[in-house]
């Protein structure tokens, strides 16, 4: 098995891109598959694993999904005529629940595994079902799948509790081409979220209200295939930013959007950090380290959970006590033990890490156990005295495209042995 080797200790500078938001590009690649006429052309896309398996899935089902060049995959679905995805592939990834709504209203049924995907809580998907319930789908659970079936989808107003990212997408989906309105209140409001609906915009449906916490769907008949450019990856933008930290140097980060990170740059520069920005770059500047804060996570526009894991990382070197609220998922700490074994001071207390600030980190064997801690280890590495080993890189991969060449590009050192 393919492992990496971080060398720690070096000085970070210099400037890096980011690829295709992973988590806009797995919904708009289902959306592309609603499709009964007409190709889509979607670019900025990276071959993520997750991307890669959910692309895999649609081809199974009857789709023909292909690169058109390194950037931009070209989906055709007008034949579509599966309805049972393959049960190894879509329990690997969180974002295979996508084609609940998309099989129910292009086949009218689906069976479709109860997803996995990283290893941050139990994370099931009763919200999902439930809205698909209150659209006019049928949904039990077998044998593992989650099987669905309508005679007819119908729009409704649905309650979207916790403000579910996924189940948002799912009756975006669904309440497309149902018939009538489909409202959602308390609808996840990521850039994600905006992003999919300008897709499914492109393609005929009218989707009113996203980026609010009430999303408005008119159902359309069908839609047809489009062209468009999914929005930067916001999460890999702040690996790279805190990177800058661990290498007490000077990052800017391009082609990304600030306002989708506001919150995050707000808690770097509270904590200390220099942040400068244009309209399609950041820049970090952290030679001094950080100072210990607290944290909260919330749904956008707070704190993203998805890069918590990476700020506890950074925290374990700033003097002080931290503290580190987890709301969103209920088991997100499983890379705080590997930080302990480098020497970090970490305390879980049900949700909240408490963080106090040691003067070093010390290289060792680590074993990743899901994509953001993932990515929060390699950065601790890289300021920990000597050389870490990194087990479970098949996570990263999930959602990083390029991550060692990127961070090596900026001074780092990582090498990948045992391929
Ligand atoms: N939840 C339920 N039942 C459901 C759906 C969600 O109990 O039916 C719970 C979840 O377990 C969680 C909370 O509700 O505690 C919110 O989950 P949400 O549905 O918002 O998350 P998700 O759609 O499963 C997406 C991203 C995650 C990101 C979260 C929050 C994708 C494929 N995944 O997950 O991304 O952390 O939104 O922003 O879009 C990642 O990229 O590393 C990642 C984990």
């Amino acid at each position: 098995m393919a492992r990496l080797l971080v060398e720690g200790g070096l000085r970070l500078n210099g400037k890096v891109e980011v690829s295709g938001s992973k988590n806009s590009l797995l919904p708009i690649i289902a959306a592309a598959a609603m499709a009964t006429e007409g190709e889509s052309h979607i670019e900025n896309v990276a071959p993520y694993t997750d991307v890669l398996d959910l692309c895999q899935i649609l081809r199974e089902l009857g789709a023909t999904v292909e690169w058109e060049g390194e950037t931009s995959l070209r989906i055709e679905a007008s034949r579509l005529n599966g309805w049972v995805a393959p049960y190894v592939l879509a329990r690997r990834l969180r974002g295979s629940s996508y084609l609940l709504g998309l099989l129910l209203a292009r086949m009218g049924k689906a069976e479709v595994a109860i997803p996995g995907g990283c290893e941050i809580g139990s994370r099931p998907i009763d919200y999902h079902m439930r809205g698909l319930g209150m659209l006019g789908a049928v949904t039990r659970v077998e044998r593992g799948a989650v099987l669905a079936e309508t005679d007819g989808l119908r729009g409704a107003t649905i309650y979207v509790d916790r403000a579910s990212v996924g189940t948002t997408v799912n009756l975006m989906l669904a309440g497309s081409t149902a018939d009538g309105v489909t409202v959602l209140d308390n609808a996840a409001r990521e850039p994600e979220i905006v992003d999919l609906a300008n897709f499914l915009n492109g393609m005929g449906a009218h989707v009113r209200g996203a980026g609010t916490s009430l999303v408005r769907i008119e159902g359309v008949r069908s839609l047809a295939g489009t062209r468009h450019e999914a929005i930067p990856d916001r999460i890999e933008a702040g690996t790279y930013l805190l990177s800058a930290v661990t290498g007490r140097g000077k990052v800017r980060v391009e082609k990304m959007i600030p306002e989708h990170l506001r919150a995050f740059l707000l808690k770097l520069e509270e904590a200390g950090a220099k942040v400068g920005e244009g309209t399609d770059w950041v820049e970090v500047e952290a030679e001094a380290g950080l100072m210990g804060i607290d944290i909260q996570t919330q749904p956008y526009p707070g704190f993203p959970t998805d890069l918590h894991p990476l700020f506890v990382g950074v925290l374990t070197l700033a003097p002080g006590v931290s503290v580190v609220e987890e709301t969103i998922f209920d088991n997100r700490f499983g890379y705080a033990g590997e930080l302990i074994r480098m020497g970090a001071n970490i305390k879980i207390e049900r949700s909240t890490a408490i963080v106090r600030g040691t003067d070093k980190l010390t290289g060792a064997p680590l074993e990743i156990t899901d994509l953001r801690g993932g990515a929060a280890l390699i950065l601790a590495a890289m300021a920990a005295e000597g050389t870490s080993e990194l087990d479970g890189i098949n996570f990263l991969e999930r959602g990083y495209y390029q991550l060692e060449a990127r961070l090596n590009s900026l001074g780092a050192s990582i090498r990948r042995s045992g391929d």
